[in-house]
C-alpha cells in the first residue's frame, strides 16, 4: 500500500505543482499536508495554465481523488475562489473529488490582519511573508485556540468563533495605530463559504488510511520546502509548518510503514523569494538571466504574490541537507532547460566559514550570512534541450551536470524536467 511523499527540496517553487501532475498520473489520491494559500502550484496542461493555492494539483488527472489534509490552515473564503476559478476551465470540483479535513485550521480574517501588523512591526527583519495569514493561524492552532473546518457546520458557533477572533486582534491592531477590521464585513464572505464547503468535509485520516488498505497509492503533495521549514530552515526566514517528509505524516495522519517513496523536486539552479540567507544568490547578469524578464510564465516571480524571486547557482550544501532531512529516495531536477546556453556552470559543493570547510548548512543565519560558497565549475552546453525526452538526448555536459548533483547528493536522479509542459520531462533510466 505504498504511498508517495513529494517534497519541496529548496526555497519553494521548485516546480512541484507540475511534479505533482506527472506523479498524480499513478495516483488514485493526492493530498495536501502542510501549509495554506502561500503556495503556487504552477501547472500548464495543453494550453491553459493553472496556478494551484490550496488545492492538490492532482485535481487536474481525472481519476484522483483530492484531499486538503488537518495539517493545512485552509482559508475558506479564497478555497471556494479557487474552486470556482478552476471549475470555470472545465475542471468540475465535487465531494467525490475533493475533501477537506475537519481538522485542518481556518485562517480567519484576523489572521491576515494580524500577518501584515507582524511584519510591519519587524520593520528592516520582516521576513517577507506572502500575507495569506499563515503564521497566525498556525500561532492559533499551536495555542490551542484556533478555529478548524469542522467548525464551520454549525454557522451560528461558526460566526461567533470569527467574531472572538476578529475582536481579539483588532485590539491588538488598535494598540499598533492599525485600522481595525469591521467584524459583521469580515463574517459575511466566511458564512457564505462554510455553506459551500460543509458537503465537501470529511475526517481524511480515517479516509486516506481506508484507501491504502484497500490498496490505493497515495500522492502526499508537498507545499514550500525544506529550507522553509519551522524546524529544519533558516529560522526564523521560515514559514510556519514542517514542509518536510516528516510533515506529511502528522499532516495527514499516516504512519511512516505506508511511504515507499520520496521524492524531492528541485530546480537545477536556486531561487527563494522573501528574505533571509541564500549563500549562492547572485545579484548579477547571471542572477538576473536565470531569473527571466517575466514575459513567460515560468521566469521567476512569485506565482502568490508576483514578487521577483532571488536567483543564483545551484547549492549541493543545501539540496544535500535536503536529501538527508526528508530522507529522499530521489531527486527530480526541473527547469533543467534555463541552464541551456551559458559556458560553464557552477554548483556550490561547500562552505567556507571561519577558515573551515563544511558540507552541511550551518544552524544560525549569522553564520549562514558569513559562510561563503565553494565552487565547482563544470562545463555548460549550448543545445536547446526542450525537446529531449531520453537521457541519450542531452549532450554529455547536461548529463554530467545532472550526474554531479546526484553524486554532491547521495541521491539518484532519475527524471528531469526541460520545459513546463506535461510531456517536457527526460526519464533517464
Ligand atoms: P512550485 O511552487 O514548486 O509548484 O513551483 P511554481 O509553480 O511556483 O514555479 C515553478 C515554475 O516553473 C512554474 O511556472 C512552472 O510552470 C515552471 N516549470 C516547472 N518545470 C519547468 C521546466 O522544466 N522548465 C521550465 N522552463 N519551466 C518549468
Ligand atoms: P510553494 O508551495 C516560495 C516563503 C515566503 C516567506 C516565507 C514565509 O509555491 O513552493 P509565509 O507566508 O509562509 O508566512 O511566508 O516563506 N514562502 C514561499 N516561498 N514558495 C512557496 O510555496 C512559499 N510559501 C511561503 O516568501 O519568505
Ligand atoms: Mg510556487
Amino acid at each position: 500500500m505504498p504511498a508517495t511523499i513529494l517534497v519541496g527540496a529548496q526555497w519553494g517553487d521548485e516546480g512541484k505543482g507540475r511534479i505533482a501532475d506527472w506523479l498524480a498520473m499513478d495516483s488514485d489520491v493526492v493530498a495536501r499536508y502542510g501549509g495554506g494559500d502561500n503556495a503556487g502550484h504552477t501547472v500548464y496542461v495543453g494550453q491553459q495554465v493553472f496556478k494551484l493555492h490550496t488545492i492538490p494539483s492532482g485535481i487536474l488527472r481525472e481519476q484522483v481523488m483530492c484531499v486538503l489534509g488537518n495539517g493545512m490552515v485552509v482559508n475558506p473564503v479564497n478555497l471556494v475562489k479557487e474552486m470556482d476559478q478552476i471549475q470555470a476551465k472545465g475542471v468540475i470540483i465535487t465531494p467525490e473529488r475533493l475533501l477537506l479535513s475537519t481538522r485542518a485550521h481556518l485562517i480567519t480574517p484576523a489572521h491576515i490582519a494580524l500577518d501584515a501588523a507582524s511584519e510591519k512591526a519587524r520593520g528592516a527583519g520582516a521576513i517577507g511573508t506572502t500575507l495569506r495569514g499563515i503564521g497566525p493561524a498556525y500561532l492559533d492552532k499551536t495555542g490551542r485556540k484556533g478555529i478548524r473546518a469542522g467548525d464551520m457546520v454549525n454557522l451560528e458557533d461558526f460566526a461567533d468563533a470569527l467574531q472572538r477572533s476578529i475582536q481579539e486582534a483588532n485590539e491588538v491592531l488598535a494598540r499598533q495605530d492599525i485600522k481595525v477590521l469591521d467584524a459583521d464585513a469580515a463574517i459575511a464572505p466566511y458564512l457564505d463559504a462554510a455553506a459551500r464547503l460543509q458537503p465537501f468535509l470529511a475526517d481524511t485520516a480515517v479516509y486516506l488510511n481506508r484507501r491504502l488498505k484497500a490498496g490505493a497509492r497515495v500522492l502526499c503533495e508537498g507545499a514550500q520546502g525544506t529550507l522553509l521549514d519551522v524546524d529544519h530552515g533558516s529560522y526564523p526566514f521560515v514559514t510556519s509548518s514542517s514542509p518536510t517528509a516528516g510533515g506529511a505524516l502528522t499532516g495527514l495522519g499516516i504512519g511512516p510503514g505506508v511511504v515507499d517513496r520520496v521524492v524531492g523536486a528541485a530546480k537545477s539552479f536556486s531561487t527563494r523569494v522573501g528574505a533571509g540567507p541564500m549563500p549562492t544568490e547572485l545579484n548579477d547578469a547571471i542572477g538576473d538571466r536565470l531569473r527571466g524578464t517575466g514575459e513567460r510564465f515560468w521566469d521567476e516571480y512569485g506565482t502568490t504574490t508576483g514578487r521577483p524571486r532571488r536567483c543564483g547557482w545551484l547549492d549541493a550544501v543545501m539540496l544535500r541537507y535536503a536529501a538527508q532531512i526528508n530522507g529522499c529516495t530521489e531527486l527530480v531536477l526541473t527547469k533543467l532547460d534555463i541552464l541551456s546556453g551559458f559556458d560553464e556552470l557552477k554548483i556550490a559543493v561547500a562552505y567556507r566559514l571561519d577558515g573551515q570547510e563544511i558540507a552541511y548548512p550551518p544552524t544560525t543565519n549569522a553564520e549562514l550570512e558569513r559562510a561563503e560558497p565553494v565552487y565547482e565549475t563544470l562545463p555548460g552546453w549550448s543545445e536547446d534541450i526542450s525537446g529531449a525526452r531520453r537521457g541519450a538526448d542531452l549532450p554529455e555536459a547536461a548529463r554530467n551536470y545532472i550526474r554531479r548533483v546526484a553524486d554532491l547528493c547521495g541521491t539518484p536522479v532519475y527524471t528531469v524536467s526541460v520545459g513546463p509542459e506535461r510531456d517536457q520531462l527526460v526519464h533517464l533510466t
